[in-house]
């Protein structure tokens, strides 16, 4: 039997990420355990789903600590109990605390409905639709300290069409976040993925990180 990466997913919403990741698993397509799903909200959708596919879960509020250092804690521990060494941030709607990001440098990964660096932070399709970008898409980046940033993984890119609304747009990226994000955690698992400074190269890839994701080998 193949060898499968331990991961962690951290939700806080409804969780159509989590999905794509849990489908991608129990078609074969992905050898990746979800070890844990962390939620920041007890009322998280994505905790419905881990119920249904019988995955394991914590709910951890920040507000239940007295700080964001105590909180980090609790979410470090919490991982290093599951086993995972990959964090996968799935709408992870609050900011990661500096020593959670500390403990697993480069380990942990996060998807963003833009074209990074444009757009960073709440609503990034509504604020391509309105800036009015003929392209848009999703990134998957490694998390740094910095919001939105760290080194780029993938992107897929989207176009805007005449009659879109951010909703309509917002969905079709969607659909491309369901095919990017289980790849990259697939390029984790293969150990493919290398970082230097800025970059990251996915060893083997035949057109390294492309946009229009002709490197998208599986998804
Ligand atoms: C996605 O658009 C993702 O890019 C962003 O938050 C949203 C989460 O959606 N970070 P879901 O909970 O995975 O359905």
């Amino acid at each position: 039997m193949k060898k499968k990466l331990p991961i962690a997913v951290f939700v806080s919403g409804r969780g159509t990420n989590l999905q794509s990741i849990i489908d991608a698993i129990e078609k074969g397509k992905l050898d990746a355990e979800i070890k844990l799903v962390v939620s920041n909200r007890k009322k998280a959708y994505a905790l419905e789903r881990c119920k249904k596919h019988g995955i394991p879960y914590k709910v951890i509020p920040s507000k239940k600590f007295p700080n964001e250092e105590e909180w980090g804690k609790a979410l470090i521990e919490a991982v290093k109990e599951s086993g995972a060494s990959l964090v996968v941030l799935a709408g992870f709607m609050k900011i990661v605390p500096t020593n959670f990001i500390k403990a697993f440098e480069n380990r942990i990964i996060n998807i963003h409905p833009s074209l990074l660096p444009a757009f960073k932070g709440l609503d990034a399709q509504k604020q391509a639709f309105d800036y009015g970008v003929t392209l848009t898409g999703c990134t998957v980046h490694l998390v740094i300290p910095e919001l939105d940033s760290g080194p780029v993984i993938a992107q897929a890119v989207v176009p805007v069409l005449p009659n879109d609304t951010p909703q309509t747009l917002a969905a079709r990226i969607l659909e491309h976040e369901h095919r990017i994000y289980p790849q990259v955690i697939q390029w984790f698992a293969e150990d493919r993925i290398k970082v230097e400074g800025n970059k990251v190269t996915v060893l083997g890839a035949k057109y390294g990180t492309l946009p229009f994701n002709p490197q998208l080998e599986v998804f």
